[in-house]
């Protein structure tokens, strides 16, 4: 017998023998609505327990009446969970029950080799693998692409940003966009990806990504959080924070995408090391973050836009997440999502919802596009990539390239109409 059908019989006997089934053997993603007051706080209580990972919102603190809730639970607490769901009328329903499967679909095909086979880019990628395409992409485009190592990550890996340019001379303006500070977030580095692919292939073939090369410099950061994100291939698909570790705390990680200097560790963040919304020690603590202000700062000049990807939830986000308050160009802004997101609909028939952070999901302060903002940079926007919690983190692969071609719809409309705003 084939070693893997005899694990899969032996896990089976094991499960007849604790009267279970096979398939509930299973962690999965629960839907829940809070009606009322007490009930929102048994779940915030709930959803701070280590056998459940709140996948949205995402903090405890962000549950109230009437807002939706994805829950991960772990295969040994669902019965428990559920039963005491049940016991106190909670609305509620199974998102996902297959989510070793959909995991698995996650990691398959990922060879050392990742040129072997087309398909490269509708696929995830290990952080080796995604150090050797960026590397190869680079050797393979030495007139267009230039790679810049702009620091190191807690555990000392490096983060490379690929600068992406036109075949012409020098230009005064750059746009930049990093991915996967949240490691969970896989959609993000891969949009990344195929978004440098993209652009070289149709460089010179297609107008409007001809237009973006030649009048702008593009800066890319594939991977911001790279300790996190391996940390999700190695040991824990669901981690979200960075990996860095502090003396006193046996909690690990901060939250990079709250621990830039905006408004830093008020409302919306948190100062408890065990939380997944942890601001850090200090404004910029992190060496993630520390890279990527460095850089901006020293090209402040020159960029432009500035794009942070995320997921999931299908969001086209612009400043501020900090405060409730507008910024000065708030009309400009939304007029810029609303147009992207009418092309995502019409083109790609997705809904896309856009507007402020603040306004649209929830305070989030020290946050890199608010920072980012207030540097200067006006137009500034995060993205929330697919979906809309189907499958939440666990995109499966041939969802790749939907996500990605409208998320580059939204980045190319938003990058035109900048670029005609600043003729
Ligand atoms: N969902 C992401 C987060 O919680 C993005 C929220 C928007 N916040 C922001 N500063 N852009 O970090
Ligand atoms: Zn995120």
């Amino acid at each position: 017998m084939r070693p893997l059908l005899l694990l899969a019989v032996l896990i089976c006997f094991h499960c007849i023998l604790r009267k279970c089934f096979c398939t509930s053997e299973q962690d999965k993603v629960l839907f829940i609505i809070a009606a009322t007051q007490e009930q929102a706080s048994l779940l915030q209580n709930i959803s701070s327990h280590n056998e459940t990972v709140l996948w949205q919102p995402a903090s405890p603190s962000h549950i109230a009446v009437k807002t939706p809730v994805h829950l991960y639970i772990q295969s040994s607490s669902v019965s428990q969970i559920t039963e005491l769901l049940r016991a106190h009328q909670f609305s509620f329903r199974v998102m996902l029950e297959n989510t070793q499967q959909l995991i698995q679909e996650q990691i398959r095909n990922d060879t050392t080799d990742p040129k072997s086979g087309g398909m490269t880019y509708e696929r995830y990628h290990s952080l080796e693998d995604i150090y050797h395409l960026v590397n190869i992409t680079s050797q393979e485009h030495p007139d267009m692409t230039k790679l810049i190592l702009i620091g190191s990550s807690f555990e000392k890996n490096p983060l490379y940003v690929l600068k992406l340019s036109g075949r012409r001379g020098p230009v005064d303006k750059a746009m930049w966009m990093d991915c996967g500070i949240h490691a969970r977030e896989w959609i993000s580095p891969a949009f990344c990806l195929w978004f440098i692919k993209f652009a070289l292939t149709f460089y010179k073939q297609n107008a409007d990504i001809t237009t973006m090369l030649d009048e702008m410099d593009i800066y890319i950061l594939p991977i911001m959080n790279p300790d996190g994100y391996k940390y999700t291939w190695t040991t824990n698909r669901m981690w979200r924070k960075n990996r860095s570790v502090r003396e006193g705390s046996s909690c690990v990680g901060v939250d990079l995408n709250r621990n830039f200097d905006a408004n830093w560790c008020t409302r919306g963040a948190s100062s408890n090391p065990c939380s997944d919304i942890y601001c850090g020690q200090y404004p910029e603590s992190e060496p993630e973050v520390q890279a990527v202000t460095k850089f901006l700062r020293s090209h402040k000049d020159s960029v432009k836009i500035y794009f942070s990807i995320h997921s999931y939830s299908q969001m086209l986000l612009f400043p501020y997440s900090y405060t409730h308050e507008e910024i000065p160009n708030h009309t400009e802004l939304y007029e810029l999502v609303q147009e992207a997101a009418l092309k995502i609909r019409r083109h790609y028939r997705n809904q896309y919802r856009y507007g402020s952070g603040a306004k649209t999901i929830y305070l989030a302060p020290g946050g890199s596009d608010d920072w980012a903002y207030d540097q200067g940079i006006t137009y500034s926007f995060t993205f929330e990539l697919q979906d809309l919690g189907r499958y939440g983190f666990l995109l499966p692969p041939n969802l790749i390239s939907s996500a990605c071609n409208e998320a580059f719809a939204a980045v190319k409309t938003i990058a035109l109409r900048v670029l005609e705003k600043l003729q």
